[in-house]
């Protein structure tokens, strides 16, 4: 990489090869951004063309209207690369967690095979385009291919990430009413056997599922309810290998996808075939900057939209290998990841920040044998990388030699819309970089925006909420800009640098979890008043939740925090255990009873409090103080 100041470029041998090296892209796009996209989206493969690119009734707009697509005739029969250049490759390389068991590997037709025999197995189940389908399943081979199944199909696929509780299943089923569950007996997870059958039991209760498919993965013990599970295996022991790819209108629903893990009503966005398609195949092959020989590794499980675009799809449409690995990357050593790069020659690497500053704290010991010699390009996503980070990432991983994208999105945006191009740059330590070419993005008192015509593959609506489509995202300002809720600046050459949102989500890990959800969580606990949580920066995660909780009772602080920990696993899941829970008498409040969730904040990081008069209960301020200090 050349240096320039506090800049980075690629090195001219990375630009040579890059499909994109020009700047003149940007001027390009921005002349008519929608003639952009259509001429990207004219190089896929559509039954029948478009007849508008792109119509805009706010807040509701669509991309590519009354084109016809499947995205899976385009990963498979229709690649771009060619069929019969690239059935006979890798699409998927497994890597186990069990270092004793062995690496699984599917061709682009084995896996074709497999997705097919999947599909015509839900047809038999009598499931039919538009209806919906879960999927709760780990880290696995089968996880792809029934996302894929769906998509052949024309059934819309929600995944659930396999974390997530029975009760953040269950929610997410009731409102998407789907018929049918794919699940596993259990899986791996820093060497013991989650029995994820027995939290999908828990989580079809009282849904619509009628039929759970179970794939074998652990051989646990499991329960068996003949009436409704079917094993995997013998769904589609007697089915072709052969089905027709359902033709889709290009708005058609392609998956949902829930932002939060809550229990009471999570936010599943809906993304849509043709727009989806198109953004998903360019941002990976000018981001990710795909060739033909490169093997990728996407640490996000599918349970995340990066799991989705790109762990799955995008790799896959660009007609390249996909490494999925189903456990932690630090067990049961320290530097399986840096293993899995050398033993699979991964050439690009993407992961999150807190990954990047685990293996940072491990040591420079524990990587020190590695070259990382097939490296060429890293990736970071799903919060921000502090400049600590980046350089020990651009050091210790790529060497000084591989560009670094820090690639900005979100669930609702369905693709990576601002990050530096790796064949182009500026790269700079803490910032995202330019708009992707075609996407007009502002900054309107410090509030990133996205302006029209937004992207092809952003999010169309909130599956059967409306209302809170336009209250979250388009009431802020005009309802013709997307409001983001991350507070973003831009710096003299226009790269942008995110702050942080401006919501009450928290970034656990790159992880989305709100605050409210954590509450809702808590507050079902009988004894337990209220609660308030709050994100605080931490130094691997990036952020922490700290609850506090009123408790007025009997119990000991150590037993009501034993409960309200369960508490939280029941109803969200791990990831969303706070990092520290204070048991206190009274939340500090306005006249009004309104929670003042800042002075709390203040009173973690240690800041001045300002003003108090307008509580109603100054004095348990300092009570609370004298319990953070303890
Ligand atoms: O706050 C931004 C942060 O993650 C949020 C979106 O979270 P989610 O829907 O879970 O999607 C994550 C994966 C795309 C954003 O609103 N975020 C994402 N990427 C970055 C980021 N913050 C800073 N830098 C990034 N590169």
């Amino acid at each position: 990489m050349i240096k320039e100041g506090e800049l980075y470029f690629p090195t001219k041998e990375f630009q040579k090869k890059a499909w994109v090296k020009n700047a003149k892209i940007y001027k390009e796009a921005e002349k008519d951004p929608v003639k952009f996209w259509e001429n990207l989206a004219a190089q896929l493969f559509w039954f029948e063309k478009w007849e508008k690119p792109f119509v805009h009734q706010p807040p509701y707009f669509q991309w590519f209207v009354n084109g016809k697509i499947n995205i899976t005739s385009n990963i498979f029969e229709k690649n771009l690369q060619g069929w019969e250049n690239i059935k006979n490759k890798a699409a998927l390389i497994w890597e186990p967690e069990p270092i004793e068991q062995s690496v699984k590997i599917l061709t682009y037709e084995e896996l074709f095979k497999k997705v097919c025999c999947l599909a015509n197995g839900l047809k038999k189940l009598g499931v039919k385009k538009g209806d919906r389908v879960g999927i709760y399943l780990p880290m696995i081979s089968e996880a792809i291919i029934s996302i894929l199944a769906c998509a052949r199909i024309g059934v819309v696929h929600a995944v659930v990430f396999s974390a997530f509780s029975s009760a953040a299943l269950k929610a997410r089923l009731v409102t998407n009413e789907a018929k049918i569950l794919i699940t596993a007996d259990g899986y791996y997870r820093r060497g013991q056997i989650v029995n994820l059958k027995q939290n999908a039991d828990e989580g079809i209760k009282e849904t619509k599922i009628e039929k759970v498919i179970v794939v074998k993965r652990a051989e646990n013990e499991i329960n068996w309810n003949s009436e409704k599970d079917v094993w995997y295996e013998d769904l589609i022991r007697n089915e072709s290998e052969q089905c027709e790819a359902k033709i889709m209108d290009s708005e058609d629903l392609l998956f949902l996808l829930a932002t939060s893990g809550s229990t009471g009503s999570p936010k599943q966005v809906m993304h849509t075939c043709g727009g989806y398609t198109i953004q998903t195949y360019w941002t990976g092959k000018w981001i990710f900057d795909f060739h033909k020989n490169d093997i990728f590794w996407c640490t996000s499980d599918p349970g995340w939209v990066t799991g989705h675009t790109y762990t799955i799809y995008s790799p896959l449409l660009n007609g390249i290998t996909t490494l999925m690995f189903e456990g932690a990357p630090d067990w049961p050593e320290p530097d399986r990841w840096a293993q899995i790069i050398e033993k699979h020659k991964i050439t690009i690497f993407y992961t999150a920040p807190t990954a990047i500053r685990m293996f940072e704290k491990y040591g420079a010991d524990v990587i020190k044998k590695y070259k990382f010699a097939t490296l060429r390009l890293l990736g970071s996503v799903g919060e921000p990388i502090d400049e600590s980070a980046w350089l020990w990432y651009f050091r210790e991983v790529g060497k000084e030699r591989c560009p670094i994208v820090d690639t900005w999105w979100q669930t609702e945006t369905g693709g990576i819309l601002i990050t530096s191009l790796p064949g182009i740059g500026p790269f700079k330590p803490a910032f995202t970089g330019l708009p992707f070419p075609g996407v007009k993005i502002d900054i309107l008192e410090n509030n990133l925006v996205i302006l029209p015509p937004f992207s092809p593959g952003m999010f169309r609506g909130i599956y059967k909420n409306p209302q809170k489509y336009l209250e979250t995202y388009w009431s802020q300002t005009k309802k013709n800009v997307y409001f983001t809720s991350d507070v973003a600046h831009k710096n003299e050459q226009g790269l942008i640098r995110i702050i942080g949102r401006v919501d009450d989500v928290i970034k656990v890990a790159g992880h989305r979890l709100t605050t409210g959800e954590l509450e809702a969580a808590i507050n079902l606990h009988s004894e337990i008043i209220e609660s308030a949580a709050i994100g605080i920066p931490d130094e691997i995660k990036g952020e922490a939740p700290v609850v506090f909780v009123v408790y007025r009772g009997e119990k000991t602080h150590d037993e009501i925090k034993k409960e309200v920990i369960a508490q939280i696993k029941k109803e969200i899941g791990p990831i969303a255990l706070p990092k520290e829970i204070y048991i206190i008498k009274d939340l500090p409040k306005t006249r009004s009873g309104k929670i003042m969730r800042r002075i709390l904040k203040k009173l973690l990081v240690k800041e001045e409090l300002g003003d108090l008069s307008t509580l109603r209960n100054p004095e348990i301020v300092e009570e609370i103080r004298k319990i953070i200090k303890l």
